[in-house]
This record gives structure tokens, sequence and C-alpha cells, in this order.
């Protein structure tokens, strides 16, 4: 959620900026900004709207300027407007400033301030770190001391970076609460909210920690904490390709990451599935094993699709590694109050390691003792960091807003879990082994769905005008309509309304005309015969039924409307399979709509406010 990139160096910045916060535009895009130094002073561009906006403003692209910062927003405080992006200056547009996160506070530091004579340009709480920043730099005459004393004053949460014309040789960073690494070339620094931004120049960085406040020069780098003590920070050198931040031929991202799930599942189970033991190995698990097979209650924690990814692994943790599972949005379990019991362990999923609501349940569930494991995708993202145990389900870069390869790939992890706690109760050999090589076959299954891709596109331009879909799923398959009908909304704007098929007969079938659209996932499991029934209540009242079906069930092209049909496999990984239609149909509806899939209205990729 806002996304922040700095370079300082031999470079010139201009393009670097543009190219940053192009890769960063997934974690928001309402407005963006750039500032720079320039003849001793800082000049900023900022325009509302879309990075191209941006680039309009900009008339010479080879300037000769060397050390910037740039932002791009997704709004909290005050509307997507020129005033309200970023960077912000202080009065005498000495000093500018980009942030990422929400200055609780700002209500109050903001009257202070204005008693003192300082005048705001903009709605943002963002405003007051600057003015602040001057306020101090007017009595300590040093910059980094000024954001420390800052920063010391702010109540919330912050990325930030500032460049000042008083100080020309420097960026300074800090955080706490919102991500931010600090990338190292030769003779140059970068800073960012996300690898993505920085990863064609470097691919060693520093993951700052909440405190940290880095003193960036173009040759070296001085990290202390807000208490103003030295610290010092591993290199990490992240194992990632350029290649996989683009869209490599595909029109969206979303349509890469799609289609690139044969791949990204087989990355999440290679080398951990041991087929001769019929189980699995998770090294990251490996020192809390003992206390996941004594533990009386799993908790999972997350939020939107990785709430549905839980749901799933309810559904799998239950019923093959006995154990009762809990499953928790994130953003309401610490405002209630969660009773946490010893051998309680609380499981994290988030595919950016980001989302604020997850970072809080995570929190408040270690003051109370709990055991955290969290299952990331983005490697060394806060929640990874934040937790005492955890798997990387390396889905690889999800840049499209709308989730998709991260939920197959966390049902994947999912099921290896299942797989490695139910192995040492009840789950036997052959059982374990079957869902090994089940999901070894996983990737090959996936590929004889996206092949389907046209049949999908022609239900697409049936259906893209209808103005609302409801989907049904029972058991495994009732998160998979949530999530189907949560795709569908995030980017085509359809109401969509996701239910367990049962619960129709309940209410949601007063809803049931001849325009009405229905999809039911309506595999061959121990369900099916249920469902059927359920579709037939449908048709009765003359809904339009899209069915996702097996493979070899020949019966029910004759009740339905449209069928897509899915290779079989076991009940508990059937919904890795039936998403990806609903995957395309979204896609394929949204893209008839002329919509932007991969920057849908209102929504960011990594949600880093509460
Ligand atoms: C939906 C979507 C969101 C995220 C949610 C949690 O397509 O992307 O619902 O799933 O914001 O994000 P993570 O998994 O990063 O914690």
């Amino acid at each position: 959620m806002c996304g922040i990139i700095g370079y300082i160096g031999e470079k010139k910045v201009i393009p670097i900026l543009i190219n940053g916060l192009k890769r960063l535009e997934y974690r928001g895009y309402d407005s963006s900004g750039i500032g720079y130094l320039m003849k001793k002073k800082v000049i900023v561009n900022k325009a509302a709207g879309k990075i191209s906006n941006l680039e309009k403003l900009i008339s010479d692209y080879d300037e000769d300027t060397f050390i910037g910062i740039g932002h791009t927003r997704w709004s909290t405080h005050g509307a997507p407007t020129n005033e309200n992006a970023h960077p912000h200056f202080d009065g005498g547009a000495r000093i500018a400033l980009v942030h990422n996160g929400i200055v609780e506070n700002y209500r109050t530091l903001k009257t202070k301030l204005k008693d003192l004579g300082y005048q705001f340009t903009s709605e943002t709480d963002s405003e007051v770190i600057v003015h602040l920043i001057s306020y101090f730099y007017e009595k300590e005459k040093s910059l980094v001391e000024a954001v420390r004393l800052a920063l010391h004053e702010i109540e919330g949460t912050y990325g930030i970076c500032v460049v000042s014309s008083l100080e020309q040789d420097k960026i300074i960073a800090a955080r706490k609460g919102s991500p931010l690494i600090v990338g190292i070339g030769e003779n140059e620094h970068f800073v960012a909210s996300d690898a993505p931004a920085i990863l064609e120049y470097t691919n060693n960085v520093v993951f700052l920690e909440d405190g940290d406040v880095a003193e960036i020069y173009k040759d070296h780098f001085n990290l202390k904490s807000l208490a103003n003590q030295q610290i010092k920070r591993e290199v990490e050198v992240l194992d990632l390709d350029i290649s996989t931040i683009e869209k490599g031929g595909f029109p969206h991202f979303m349509l890469k990451e799609i289609f690139e799930q044969p791949e990204s599942i087989q990355n999440s189970i290679r080398g951990r599935i041991v087929l001769s033991a019929g189980n699995v190995k998770l090294g990251g698990l490996e020192h809390v094993l003992d206390d996941l097979i004594n533990s009386k209650r799993l908790i999972l924690t997350a939020c939107g699709t990785s709430w549905h990814a839980a749901l799933v692994g309810e559904y799998m943790l239950e019923q093959y590694a006995e154990i009762p599972v809990e499953v928790e949005y994130a953003s309401e379990f610490r405002y209630r109050n969660p009773i946490l019991n010893r051998n309680d362990i609380v499981v994290a999923i988030s595919q950016s390691g980001e989302t604020a609501d997850t970072l809080a349940a995570i929190r408040e569930s270690k003051k109370r003792n709990a055991t955290v494991l969290g299952v990331c995708n983005v490697v060394g993202s806060s929640i990874a960091r934040e937790s005492q145990a955890g798997v990387y389900i390396h889905a690889g870069p999800e840049i499209g807003v709308a989730s998709t390869k991260a939920f197959t790939s966390q049902l994947a992890v999912l099921a290896l879990l299942t797989v490695l706690i139910g192995r040492r109760k009840n789950l036997s050999f052959g059982y374990g082994e079957k869902i090994c090589q089940e999901l070894l076959n996983l990737p090959k299954k996936i590929s004889q769905i996206l092949q389907k891709q046209n049949e999908i596109e022609e239900l697409a331009q049936q259906f893209y005008q209808a103005p609302n879909f409801l989907y049904l799923g029972r058991g495994y398959n009732f998160p998979v309509a949530l999530e189907g009908a949560l795709k569908l909304k995030e980017i085509s704007y359809i109401h969509a309304e996701g239910y367990p098929a049962a619960e129709m007969k309940h209410g949601p079938i007063a809803l049931v005309d001849e325009n009405m659209p229905i999809v039911f996932i309506a595999t061959k499991d121990s369900t099916y015969e249920k469902i059927l029934s359920n579709i037939e209540e449908v048709k009765a009242r003359k809904g339009k039924v899209i069915a996702i079906a097996s493979e070899d069930d020949n019966s029910i092209d004759s009740i339905v409307d449209h069928v897509i049909k899915v290779p079989n496999t076991l009940e508990m990984l059937s919904p890795i399979l039936t998403i990806i239609p609903l995957q395309l149909l979204a896609y394929h509806i949204a893209v008839k709509k002329g919509l932007n899939v991969d920057q849908p209205r209102n929504l960011a990729k990594s949600v880093t406010v509460e």
C-alpha cells in the first residue's frame, strides 16, 4: 500500500525513479510523484492518477540529477489529487518526503504545527512528518537527527524517504510497520518498499527493521536505531530474476500468473516431498514439529484470498491431521479477546507478508504467548521475519493485484503441512503417499485446464454484462466459491456472492431468476449428489447454471447450461484445480468489460493499513 523508491549514485536518477515506480504501481495507483536534487534545489513533480500522468510532466529524463525519491500512492487520508500526491515539501521547499503508512496522531500534530505557523498544502497525514522534520532541523541542523526526533513524535506506521537541499549528499530512510529495503550497488544505493523496484540494478539488499533509521550516501550507508544506537544488519542476496517480474508476452500480469501455476505449484512442493516415506519435509518447521504434533488447536489467520486458503486448510488439517482448526479474519482477531491456550499454534497466511491486519494478529498472538508460524510468499517480509517458524510458498513474485498463483501455492503448502502432521498421527503411509503423488501430478492437470482458455473466454462473452453472479460449492469447494466470487468482484466490479451451496435455500435462492448466472463447483466428490440437488433447485427457478465438473462426469452436461471440466484429483486437492477456471472466467469478463485487470479501482496489492 503505497510504494517508495529512492536512489543515490552516479546514474541519472529520473529514469530510475520512474522505472521503480512502475514496478511498484501494484502497491497503489491513485497518484505518483518524484523529488530530486538539482542545482542545489529539490525539484518535485507529481500528478494524480497513474504513473503515465506523471511521465507527461517530465520534459527531460536526462537531467543531471543523481539523488531522488519517488512515491506511488494508495489514498488513505485525502482524495487522490495532485496536492495530496507525494513527495511533500516543508514550508521552504528544502526538504521533501515520501511516506507509506498512517500517522495516527496527525490531527494533534497538525494543530500544534499550525499554531507554530506551519502551513499545510495537502489533506494528508504524511505532511505533518515533513513539517516536523523542518521544525527539528531548525534546532539540530542535522537532517538525520531531525528525522529521528520527528519520528519520536509519530504514532502509527511509516516507511519514509527524505531528501533535502540542506544536505545534498544523502537520503534518509526509516521504517516502522511499513516495509523498506536498502539495495546496494557499486557506488550507488537504492531504497524501495519492495524488491521488484530495484531488482534490475542489484540483488544485494538489507531489510530494514522497525525502528531503523538509515543515512544513505552514494558509497556507504549508516544504520542506527531511533534511540541513536549503531545497528548492523546482514546483507542478503535475493534469489530473484528480473524476468519473474515482467509480463513475458502476456497482456496482463494476472494472466501471466494464472498461466504460471503449473510451475508455481511445482516450486511450492519442490524438494519437500519424500515419496518413499509417504511424507514431506518442511525445513522451516523442523524445530517446532513436536509443538505442532502436540498442539491442541491451530488458529489460521489471514485476510482476503489468503483467508479463503485458510478455510480450505481447515478442512484438510481437520480431516487428515486430526487437529482442531479455527480460521480467523486477522482484521477481527485482535479486536476481541482471543482466548489462546498454551498449546495453541497460530498460523498466519499471507502472500505479501506485509498485510497490516495479519501482522497485528500475530503480534497480539505473541503477546499472548502463542507460537506463531508464517506461511508467506515474499521472502524476508515482515510476517516471515516476525514468525517463530514458517514455510515459504515459493510462488514467485505476484504483481497482479488479484491474487491467483499465491492462492494455489498456499493450498499446496497447507496440504504439505497436513501430511507432515498427519503422518505423525494416524495418516497411513499409503494415503500420505497418495497425497504426495497427487501433489506431484497437479502441475500437469493445471496445464490441461489452462488449455480450456478459449472455452472460458466464450463463456465470458456470454456473461460479461450480467450485473450479479452467485458462486456455490460445498465442502472443500465452498471456499473456492468464495474465492471465485472475490476474483470476479475485484476485477470486473460485478456484484458476486459466494455461498455454501446448501445455504442457498436459506435465503440467496430468492435472488435466482432467468437472469442470474450461478457458478456451481460440482466435482465428483463426497458432496456431489447433494450439489446435484442444489443445481436442480436452481434450474427449477430458471437460473443459468455454469458448472465446474469432473472430466469423467458425463451426466451433468444435460442438467446445466454450461460446463467446464477439470481433471480428477483427491477431494482435498480439488480446490487447486477448480479455482483455475474461475480465475480465467473473472479475468476474461473483466477484459471484455475493458477494465484494468492488473490495477482494479480502489485496491492495492499489499494492504499495509489496518
Ligand atoms: C484478493 C487479494 C486480497 C489479499 C489480501 C491479503 O485477490 O489479493 O484479498 O489476499 O489483501 O493479502 P496477503 O495475502 O498479502 O496478506
